[in-house]
């Protein structure tokens, strides 16, 4: 067991998951990252946050970093310790397509991993987050950073490939819908024909390829996808209009970000375009939305111990 310390900071980026038609199983690291400090004490637990919604962040036992944090010290039989004070500085806009909870989640196990010596090495945490959340598409990438993807074998435990790309600039446009991951995953029918199935399957390898080569030419069709988008963005209103747009204006390629509702771009030329196009369009429906000019990271989430 390595040294115990008592107090360490962890670093998370943002995520995006499918990508077009790597539903559940696909993601991509963004240069976006929240912090969280963990610090033990004798006094209860306390929460501080600070940056994106940081006044909707609970402060007491039902904040979800704590929760992770806790679950660990549960799951490898570890004493709970007395008080955590723990300092979060939030960037992931909540309920966004952004990863921010799995960010949350990684940031609690994490810090408890660090502060109990290390049991655990980032491919532990990797099934075990993805047990926790139910599909490996935003975990790996935010774990190991780049392009990632993730299969759950038959044992549960994750088959994992991380490719570094050259870094793409990112854009998202986050419309001001509430949709939760929940209600954006009931929505999706039990069976699909096979013709969609098809339909993804055959994009999924020019998708990797285009990311992996640099080939962008292939990206507007290797990011159309028949297995998610089609039922989730009549829940975003303006949303297909947005996609419209975007193509329009020139994006190399627009999809779903996660389960929505923010829209993920690979904008090319004329990002700033790109994103007022947008953002034009879910007003003519009534929606305000903001734009986030971002890059991918091949950074994934990192520890650092403070003594
Ligand atoms: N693959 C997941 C989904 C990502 O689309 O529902 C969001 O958690």
């Amino acid at each position: 067991m390595n040294h115990r310390y008592t107090k360490v900071t962890v670093q998370v980026p943002a995520s995006t998951a499918n990508i077009g038609p790597g539903f559940d199983a696909i993601g991509l690291a963004i240069d976006l990252w929240n912090q969280a400090t963990f610090e033990l004490n004798e006094e209860g637990h306390h929460v501080q946050a600070d940056g994106e919604n940081a006044e909707e962040v609970p402060k007491d036992e039902s904040n979800y970093i704590l929760q992770s944090f806790l679950d660990l010290y549960r799951y490898l039989g570890e004493e709970q310790p007395q008080g955590v004070r723990l300092r979060c500085i939030n960037r992931v806009p909540f309920a966004s397509g952004m990863g921010s909870s799995t960010a949350a989640l990684l940031s609690g196990l994490l810090g408890a991993n660090a502060l109990l010596g290390s049991p655990l090495d980032k491919f532990d945490l990797l099934n075990l987050a993805t047990s926790m959340e139910g599909h490996p598409d935003n975990v790996s990438p935010a774990l190991f950073g780049g392009l990632a993807m993730g299969a759950i074998k038959d044992d549960g435990s994750v088959l994992l490939h991380q490719i570094p790309i050259s870094i793409m600039p990112i854009l998202i446009v986050l419309p001001d819908v509430a949709l939760l991951t929940e209600e954006s995953r009931a929505i999706l029918p039990e069976f699909i024909p096979r013709k969609d199935a098809i339909f993804n399957h055959s994009r999924t390898p020019f998708l990797i390829e285009a990311l992996r080569s640099g080939n962008l030419s292939l990206l507007a069709e290797a990011t159309r996808d028949r297995l998610h988008q089609p039922y989730r963005l009549p829940l975003i209103p303006g949303s297909r209009e947005a996609l419209v747009r975007a193509r329009e204006a020139g994006a190399l390629a627009v999809t779903l970000s996660g389960a929505g509702p923010g829209l993920f771009v690979f904008p090319g030329e004329n990002r700033q375009g790109i994103a007022k196009a947008m953002i034009a369009a879910f007003a003519d429906a009534g929606i305000s939305a903001r734009a986030f000019h971002l890059a991918s990271s091949n950074q994934g989430a990192s520890v650092s111990p403070l003594m």
